[in-house]
């Protein structure tokens, strides 16, 4: 794949340029066409619970600016945008009948795509729970899981002749941690049992959701995104190297074991029953439907977790510890540790581990806050370095035989970072909300020279 005489690095054929965004994150449009209230509309009102009491109430006006959005894609020269679709736009309650308008604004999202050649890979479920079924227990509820399941139904049988990849839920373990172990994400709970229980049944819903595919469509292609975390211990000591070994577990392969072979690592079982009790929501059959073949994994990466054995209480409910980042290490603007080197070991490890299952890196990108600058554009060379070196360790994973498939930028535009609002900027286009406007960064353009030759440069 390299050209020896240039140093150019090129890419498998009919590999995945794209972008990602959430349907919370850039949509706005919270009140329109019959869309009914998420969890997220909710947790936003709560005093506190987001920086500046912001929300996406309007966020990039995304659903409103499909046609210069999708534009402004086919201009940068990808060939794939993954985005989510709300539940609370397609049935507003959480169950029962579709709203039309909602189906239609999809309809017209994904058409537009596909007329500039660009590939939708659709997630269903990106955090905007509808607050009605929240209202029934939300993810602690299993009912959750089929209701889950008959939504999906509904998008594949409405967009399943035109969509062929999908994202059945995106990162549960954020979602489990964050918003039921935490407090910090909606729905806001701070309960050790409930969030181990969230996630299984957040696994749940994505193994039926698959059988829900194989019914309807079975051509189509479905898998899950998972953030992953390669892990370091602290020093070289084996307590470290023991603590880190259990990290990994309650972080990657916990999701990835219960999706790739059917089952939940034994380590981690224990870990989990004694901090939250008996795990006792698993019941028999769950572990072969989460387990039914997914047809790729998606990976979020952002960066390493370095951790060692837990000292004191304060350190968690689990053994371990998370330290922060090395002092010699560059960081991005959140202040996270910029390594791709651990992506490379990150997908060759998963390739070792699970086998041939191709990988679609579903979300990789950095806070970098530049603006325009007097010129007007936006000169943000950190985030076109952190690109380049990123993709670099993609190409090396590829070279060493990891199956992946595509690469999808976080973000495609600043958008909404959940509770800390607008102030993390991710995007390759520069959005300037009290406009609207949106600016191409320099990163942005470099991207599209990439994408368009399927190729980084030497
Ligand atoms: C993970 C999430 O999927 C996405 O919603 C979020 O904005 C990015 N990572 C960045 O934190």
């Amino acid at each position: 794949m390299t050209t020896e005489s240039t140093g150019v690095l090129s890419f498998p054929d009919g590999f995945l340029w794209g972008t990602s965004t959430s349907a919370y994150q850039v949509e706005g449009a919270t009140d329109s066409d019959g869309r009914g209230e998420s969890v997220w509309d909710r947790f936003c009102r709560v005093p506190g619970a987001v920086e500046r009491g912001e929300s996406g109430a309007v966020a990039c006006d995304h659903y409103h600016r499909v046609a210069e959005d999708v534009a402004l894609m086919a201009d940068l020269g990808v060939n794939a945008y993954r985005f989510s679709l709300a539940w609370p736009r397609l049935i507003p309650d959480g169950d029962g009948g579709a709203n039309k308008r909602g189906v239609d604004h999809y309809d017209r999202l994904i058409d537009q795509l596909l007329a500039r050649d660009i590939s939708p890979l659709v997630t269903l479920y990106h955090w905007d729970l509808p607050q009605a079924l929240q209202e029934r227990g939300g993810w602690l509820a299993r009912e959750t899981a089929d209701r889950f399941a008959e939504y999906a139904a509904v998008c594949f049988e409405a967009y399943g002749d035109r969509v062929h990849d999908w994202v059945t839920i995106n990162e549960p373990w954020i979602v489990g941690l964050l918003g039921h172990q935490l407090g910090l994400h909606a729905p806001g709970e701070r309960d050790i049992a409930g969030s181990v229980r969230a996630m299984h049944h957040l696994l749940l819903a994505h193994g039926k959701s698959v059988q829900a595919l194989r019914e309807s469509r079975p051509e189509g292609r479905a898998g899950v995104a998972f953030s992953l975390f390669p892990h370091v211990p602290h020093t070289a000591s084996e307590e470290d190297r023991l603590a880190a070994h259990h990290s990994d577990g309650y972080v990657n392969r916990w999701f990835l074991d219960a999706v790739l072979s059917g089952r939940y690592p034994e380590d981690m079982r224990e870990h989990w029953e004694q901090a939250a009790g008996p795990l006792d929501f698993i019941r028999s059959g769950d572990m072969s439907v989460i387990g039914a073949g997914s047809d790729f994994i998606g990976v979020n990466y952002y960066t390493r977790r370095i951790v060692s054995a837990r000292r004191q209480p304060a350190d968690g409910p689990f053994p371990w510890r998370v330290e922060p980042g090395r002092a010699d290490v560059a960081r991005t603007d959140f202040d996270w540790e910029i390594v791709p080197e651990a992506l490379t070991d990150l997908l060759v490890q998963l390739h070792e581990s699970y086998g041939e299952v191709p990988v679609l890196i579903t979300e990789n990108g950095a806070v970098f806050n530049d603006e325009p600058g007097e010129d007007g554009a936006v000169h943000d060379a950190r985030r076109t370095d952190f690109l380049h070196r990123h993709l670099v360790a993609v190409h090396r994973a590829i070279e060493r035989g990891c199956p992946v498939r595509g690469y999808f930028h976080w973000s495609l535009m600043d958008n909404f970072e959940w509770a800390m609002g607008y102030r993390p900027r991710m995007g390759l286009v520069h959005v300037d909300y009290a406009t609207q406007r949106r600016t191409v960064k320099n990163s942005g353009h470099w991207y599209s020279q990439v994408a368009r030759a399927n190729a980084l440069p030497g």
